[in-house]
């Protein structure tokens, strides 16, 4: 379990300071973040549970959120920075969960773009952001952020294999200081994003942290499915994709090792 005071002690001063929902069990926390988004919350407030009955993931998957045994977090925010550079907040989010990820159990994170958190060929987490460009209420984004912890066995017949952080590092992680280097690391990372010299750095910061980014031969699912082999970023961060009838840039969707 997570001890709460001392959590809020850890985010003083930071833009989550009196701004935490925990639930012992919630649906998903990025519901809850976009209901209350909708009804008015506050950039930064941040939404965590210790079980998800009904975890989401990207493309209409489900997220096992098993209680205890991962970190499950949705965090809102309001930024005040062009919408040009919020395409670049879901690359800004897993850049700061691999950071985190690293500082506190010393397993290297691999981002599959556009934020898949890998350990070689396993799936250690996953980012949803869920985004409102604004129509009556203010723009927003929820970003939501799923990390296997202690888990230390999975479903078969995963999409991609899974692992954990405990697996991983051979010892335990322990999810209240992933959670305070998570939020500190996205408050650092988002904020660059309003800065344009930073945000022009993010995407060749993707590619230091990812195989996936140059010369990967990979099948893109979603509205560009198509198999070609992967060639850098562009400066919205999407990636380009050297197929055998040109290059495509994809902008969303996802992508895995073609066979
Ligand atoms: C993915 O890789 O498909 C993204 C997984 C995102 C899971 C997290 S857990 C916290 C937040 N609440 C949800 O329902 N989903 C995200």
């Amino acid at each position: 379990m997570f001890d709460l005071p001392a959590l809020d002690t850890a985010l003083t001063g930071t833009i989550f300071a009196d701004k935490l929902h925990f639930a012992p069990v919630t649906g998903s926390t990025n519901s809850d973040a976009l209901a209350a988004a909708r009804m008015g919350a506050p950039h930064g407030a941040v939404w965590l549970a210790d079980e998800q009955s009904g975890g989401r993931g990207r493309g209409n998957h489900g997220w096992l959120s098993a209680a205890g045994e991962g970190l499950y977090v949705s965090v809102l925010l309001r930024p005040e920075i062009p919408v040009a550079h919020l395409r670049l907040l879901p690359l800004c989010a897993g850049l700061s969960a691999a950071y985190a990820i690293r500082a506190v159990s010393g397993v290297v994170i691999d981002l599959r773009w556009p934020n898949d958190l890998l350990v070689g060929p396993r799936k250690t987490g996953g980012i949803l952001v869920e985004a409102s460009t604004g129509k009556g209420v203010s723009a927003f984004a929820v970003v939501g952020i799923g990390v296997n912890v202690h888990q230390s066995q999975f479903p078969e017949g995963l999409d991609t294999p899974a692992t954990s952080l405990d697996l991983e590092a051979g010892k335990r992680i322990p999810r209240q200081e992933l959670l305070v280097a998570l939020l500190q690391s996205l408050e650092r990372e988002t904020r660059a994003l309003a800065d344009a010299g930073a945000a022009e750095a993010i995407p060749a910061r993707v590619e230091e942290a990812s195989t996936w980014i140059r010369g990967r031969r990979v099948e893109v699912h979603g509205a560009q499915a198509c198999t070609g082999v992967t060639a850098g970023l562009d400066e919205n961060g999407f990636l380009r994709v050297e197929t055998e009838t040109g290059m495509i840039t994809v902008q969303a969707g996802g992508i895995r090792e073609a066979v």
